[in-house]
């Protein structure tokens, strides 16, 4: 980590100032080097005040999501497996080289703006720089696929988390794991798993959650203008995008702790998100269209199951288990 990160992050844990003797101490670093830190701190926009006899004061950093910002809510041994790029491809892919050459589990790969972000069924996530959050996470369980059976679910629970204790109010879940505020997608998940071709046996699972966070509606392309939104403009105030991913990273590290426990554990764990899942559910009891492959059948969502599955009841007859594809909730006529 920089030494302009951890300054950043002693500077915004304090309330009061911080001397440059105190900082030095602490991050055991000369005093021309914590000067040197401010000044090019300073020159990416953060206002340090500095008083004579007193130190350093931060009174306004722009809206970053650099490890000097993580650092003001993780601790630094946790910030120390957290990669933060100003531009990369997909946080996913790598995340994913990464994890082939060894990254431990908790690993997380955060970048300010996607070139290739991609979504589920193969399209594309708008991710544009500084507006929204990036996030990939390496989970290594061990056993076969059936072991992280509902996980994708459990992920969408787990942002949710983030978001409500950051904004203070928790946002819907559309099925499969998309989340909701006031009935536009601000935010999607997409897990990818990596399994032993032998032995079947779950090498890694990379998470990656996408979330819109600032800036306005307008702004988003308008192909998802109608479908999809922003935290902000749902809210009507711009949000800490440091302290949303720091939020992220403390819900993930918490469902990855319950899902490499395994067991009864684990199991307990998992009927609590389920329990939250079906109280977050927006589909069930209206339209759907059930998309999959190249077919597409239109119903009434009716329940969700035990293992997050969809019982849709198809106008064509008889009820199904939906486990894979997608839906699109439809108009009461359609
Ligand atoms: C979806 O809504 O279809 C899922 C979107 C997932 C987007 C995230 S952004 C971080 C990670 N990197 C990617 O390329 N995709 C996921």
């Amino acid at each position: 980590m920089m030494t302009k990160d951890k300054v950043l992050g002693h500077l915004k844990r304090e309330d009061d100032f911080l001397s440059g003797e105190e900082i030095s101490l602490r991050l055991g670093v000369s005093r021309a080097a914590v000067n040197q830190a401010v000044k090019q701190l300073r020159s990416e926009g953060y206002k340090i005040v500095s008083v004579t006899n007193k130190g350093y004061s931060l009174v306004w950093g722009p809206d970053r999501v650099g490890l000097g910002e993580l650092m003001a809510a993780l601790s630094e041994e946790r910030c120390a497996s957290i990669l933060v790029e100003e531009i990369l491809d997909s946080t996913n892919s790598q995340l994913r080289q990464l994890a082939v050459e060894g990254a431990p589990a908790g690993t997380v790969v955060l970048a300010e703006q996607q070139r290739k972000g991609r979504g589920r069924m193969g399209r594309s996530f708008f991710s544009p720089p500084g507006r929204g959050i990036y996030f990939s996470y390496l989970l290594r369980p061990e056993g076969d696929p059936g072991t992280i059976a509902g996980l994708t679910g459990c992920v969408a629970v787990a942002a949710r988390r983030a978001v409500a204790s950051v904004c203070g109010s928790a946002p819907g879940i559309k099925w499969v794991n998309d989340l909701y505020v006031h009935e536009r997608k601000v935010a999607g998940v997409l897990t990818e798993l990596s399994v032993e071709g032998e032995s079947g046996a779950v090498q890694f699972v990379v998470v990656g959650i996408g979330l819109n966070v600032n800036g306005r509606r307008d702004e988003l392309p308008e192909e998802i203008r109608e479908i999809a939104s922003t935290l902000e403009e749902e809210h009507s105030r711009p949000w800490s995008r440091a302290a949303l991913v720091a939020a992220l990273v403390r819900e993930m590290d918490t469902l990855a702790e319950a899902l490499c426990c395994g067991g009864e554990g684990w199991m307990a764990a998992l009927q609590g998100y389920l329990a939250e899942y079906r109280e977050a559910d927006v589909v069930c009891g209206k339209r759907v269209q059930v998309i999959g492959g190249n077919t597409s059948r239109l119903g009434e969502a009716v329940e969700i199951g035990d293992d997050f599955a969809l019982r849709v009841r198809f106008d064509d007859g008889g009820e199904e288990w939906v486990r894979t594809g997608e839906i699109s909730v439809r108009p009461v006529d359609a």
